[in-house]
């Protein structure tokens, strides 16, 4: 049934209006973007390329095999708790040296169901202003939703200044009767920039010392790539003991799906009784588990590891060689551009490790994404509303199985762009015009 009258015509203004100010999501072509493409991939969040991993797959194969169950859950947790779920969540606690594990069908429906259910009625979420929207759409279903609060990116002295007005502003957060909850993530998808965690840490307690300041850090991207044998940042830098809660996804490096929350067993039970996006819906498939529990064993086996360090050399080499080469060619950084974090020359021993996200900044993403296309590679352009205005990029994701020709490939690729670019446009070097918008292939990816 198609949808007339009033509803068809707002749903139809709705996208039209997308679709004049370039914004309208479309879902990327299978062809170009599965990970059996014939494209290079610079898209996927599959740092580790397990998702191709032999190894994975046949481990994966022959645990099924041997499983005693391997379909549908057969309903939520709280009605059919499978053998193997308890398993893998006793294992991940120990894994991830917390004190419980919970698991959730994804990352998004954990940072819903945790934000939405904890935050008490007087407390306050303070989060980075580029906090992922599953904690946005948590916080506004819960208690505090008219008590959010954003802090500049990865800026302690913004943070700062956020918590003690709050804290002036509050008298219960002074006197310990409601709390503060301070959502960040370890590596930030878009920007590919590491959260200060032991400052913030520092900040937090420093400014809550009656213990009512509470971290909780979304380690999606971090998971399986930082951290010994990939346990994240929060236990490299040995802050497990500072932090309330955190979440591990499986849908990136493991190459999964699902996602767990460590925390302690009070939180875990509050969560099992208040949280809507756990009880009300189906647990993830015993097939699920199998594949997350083997995406663990490569963890576990030192597979992870290897393929980690190989995919920070790659970042390291990426950044190393393009950086001089847009200067050598005279490309103007308002047309082609790393971000400043990512000028310096970087490598495993500085003090933020090389990240597998890389913005190519420029204002024209989807010329840039389409030329690298017609070349054989996937890097997808990323404009606003995802990422804020006059920041538009292409988002390089680098993976362990790229190979250091294909990543001569993307920085030859992106040099041509922009020197023919220039070429053609010598008057307009960084101002996007209505060409450019028409010129890419792709939409944005969220
Ligand atoms: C920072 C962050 N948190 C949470 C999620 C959600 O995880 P999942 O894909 O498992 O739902 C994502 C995925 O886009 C993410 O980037």
């Amino acid at each position: 049934m198609d949808p007339k009258g009033a509803l068809g015509s707002r749903i139809q203004a709705a996208l039209s209006s997308r679709d004049e100010r370039w914004i309208r999501r479309r879902l990327p072509d299978p062809n170009t973007s599965s990970s059996s493409s014939p494209l290079i991939d610079f898209n996927s969040n599959d740092y580790l390329s397990l998702a191709n991993s032999s190894k994975l797959r046949s481990l994966f194969l022959e645990k099924l095999a041997a499983a005693p169950d391997v379909l549908g859950s057969g309903g939520s947790r709280l009605l059919v708790n499978g053998k193997a779920h308890a398993a893998l969540e006793a294992r991940l606690a120990g894994f991830f040296k917390g004190d419980t594990a919970l698991l959730f069908n994804s990352g998004f429906d954990a940072n819903q169901g945790f934000f939405a259910c904890v935050p008490q009625p007087g407390d306050v979420v303070v989060y980075d202003e580029y906090i992922h929207a599953s904690v946005h759409d948590g916080v506004r279903a819960s208690r505090a939703r008219d008590a959010q609060f954003s802090f500049s990116h990865n800026s302690i002295p913004d943070l700062r200044c956020v918590l003690h007005r709050l804290k002036d502003e509050r008298p219960g957060l002074r006197t310990g009767e409601t709390s503060l909850f301070l959502s960040v993530e370890s590596l930030y998808s878009m920007d590919g920039t590491f959260s200060p965690l032991r400052e913030i840490v520092d900040v937090l307690e420093e400014t809550f010392p009656l213990k009512n300041g509470y971290l909780v850090v979304d380690e999606a991207h971090s998971t399986g790539i930082y951290g010994p044998q990939g346990r994240g940042r929060v236990v490299e830098l040995g802050l497990e003991d500072r932090v309330l809660a955190r979440l591990h996804t499986f849908g990136k490096a493991l190459a999964a799906t699902g996602a767990v929350i460590i925390t302690n067993t009070l939180i875990r039970d509050y969560l099992l009784n208040y949280a809507r996006s756990l009880i009300y819906t189906t647990s993830l498939s015993y097939a699920n588990i199998v594949a997350a529990d083997c995406s663990f064993d490569m963890l576990m086996d030192g597979t992870a590891q290897h393929l980690s360090n190989r995919l920070q050399g790659l970042s390291s080499y990426f950044c190393n060689t393009l950086n001089p080469l847009l200067k050598a060619n005279n490309i103007p950084p308002t047309l082609v551009s790393l971000p400043v974090h990512f000028q310096q020359p970087s490598s495993s021993t500085s003090a933020s490790p090389p990240s597998p996200i890389i913005p190519v900044l420029t204002p024209h993403p989807r010329p840039l994404s389409a030329y690298l296309l017609a070349l054989g590679m996937n890097a997808r352009p990323i404009t606003w509303p995802t990422v804020p205005k006059g920041k538009d990029r292409v988002r390089v994701c680098l993976h362990a199985g790229n190979t250091q020709e294909d990543l001569d490939k993307l920085i030859q690729g992106i040099i041509s762009w922009a020197e023919e670019t220039m070429r053609e446009r010598p008057a307009q070097k960084g101002v996007a015009s209505s060409r450019d918008r028409h010129g890419g292939l792709l939409e944005s990816k969220l």
